[in-house]
């Protein structure tokens, strides 16, 4: 009798840790028994039939690789015209007995709607930079993303130092402040606008003009999704009705604020999409090779409509549906860390004002 078949597909933004997970879905579903295949450029492979054999061998090397070697893209084959009935199609064309979709909330909730339709026997594997997942603790290229941007937050503040300048960073992280949060607290910034909450302008001028004086340099990380006055009502969207953030040009219009309220020279630096490259962490290699090898072993067991999540120190299924119900945000227990780590040391403002005062 013939091997059973897996597909595999990446789908929506790429991030580092899913070559890893193809890897370990694919070792782990070669040694039980399984031929891999690898539908290519996400849900756009599943609708178009396009894909390519994925052995042992292909997989051999790419754990430190950044990218997908199966590509990717943010279509959605509820927003194609007979989308899902191609779907289906393609998994009866070629043969398949079971699919393991890694992605982040669309992706997955595309899985869960055909699992939940059709009975497509779907796992998923949670993947994103922006760690926005509710069901699971961390997700893969979170830990790269942040990793990143702390340097980059870092280059900006020697260079701001040099200059006496604020220096202002702009990350990645959707409408979760995970990557900010992250990366300002790792970064030891003065300032971290999050989406989660409005930017208070009087309380970041005070903490961004005693850092000034006190180090003749601040600085500030900015989440991409942060809402600023002025902000159109005419957003665009991509096909799954989420806002196309890089629109918002948020660097350059909170630079401009802070220029004038502080009156100290302020440049800023957009990172975007180099977050999302080059060789994944660490972190990021082993919990995407422990989620993708869970993946394949959860079709093994039949356990479709489940993704694999991190819980502590273990990987296990919680139901697809629950693990795309709600976005995971930042709580008030992580906003009182940033705070404390953020706070305006005491006597700092007064400070401040008497070195302005002297220098003028
Ligand atoms: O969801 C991951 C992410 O990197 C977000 O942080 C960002 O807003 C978006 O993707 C960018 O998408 P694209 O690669 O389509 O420009």
């Amino acid at each position: 009798m013939a091997n059973k078949r897996i597909a595999l597909l990446t789908g929506g933004g790429d991030c580092p840790g899913l070559n890893p997970a193809i890897r370990g879905a694919v070792l782990k579903a070669t040694q039980l028994g399984y031929e891999c295949v690898g539908l290519l450029d996400g849900w756009k492979g599943a609708i178009e039939g396009n894909h390519k054999p994925l052995t042992a061998a292909c997989v051999a090397e790419i754990v430190g690789k950044g990218g997908t070697v199966l590509g990717t893209s943010r279509t959605n084959p509820y927003k194609k015209e007979g989308g899902v009935p191609k779907v289906l199609e393609t998994f009866k064309k070629l043969q398949l007995d079971a699919l393991i979709a890694m992605g982040g909330e669309d992706t997955l909730g595309v899985a869960s709607k055909l699992y939940a339709e059709h009975k497509v026997p779907v796992v998923g594997v949670p993947k994103t930079m922006d760690n926005d997942l509710s069901a699971t603790d961390y997700t893969f290229g979170f830990d790269t993303s942040a990793t990143i941007a702390v340097d980059a937050a870092e280059r900006l503040r020697d260079t701001g130092r040099s200059h006496k300048r604020i220096m202002l960073l702009e990350v990645m992280g959707r409408h979760a402040g995970w990557v900010a949060l992250f990366t300002g607290i790792a970064a030891g910034a003065d300032y971290v606008c999050l989406p989660e909450r409005p930017v208070d302008v009087k309380d970041m001028v005070a903490k961004l003009k005693a850092a000034h004086a006190a180090k003749g340099t601040a600085l500030v990380v900015a989440s991409e999704a942060i809402d600023l006055p002025g902000d159109s009502k005419d957003k665009p969207l991509d096909e799954f009705g989420h806002e196309i953030l890089k629109a918002r040009g948020v660097a350059e219009r909170l630079t401009a604020v802070i220029e004038k309220e502080t009156g100290i020279e302020t440049r800023s630096a957009v990172i975007g999409h180099i977050q999302r490259g080059g060789p994944p962490t660490l972190f990021d290699r082993i919990l995407g090779t422990r989620v993708g090898t869970k993946a394949a072993e959860l079709v093994h067991e039949g356990k479709f409509g489940n993704m694999v999540a991190l819980k502590g120190d273990a990987v296990v299924p919680v139901s697809l549906k629950e693990a795309t119900a709600k976005l995971k945000t930042v709580t008030p227990a992580w906003l009182e860390l940033l705070d404390a780590m953020t706070a305006l040391p005491k006597g700092a403002a007064a400070g401040a004002r008497a070195k302005a005062k002297a220098a003028a």
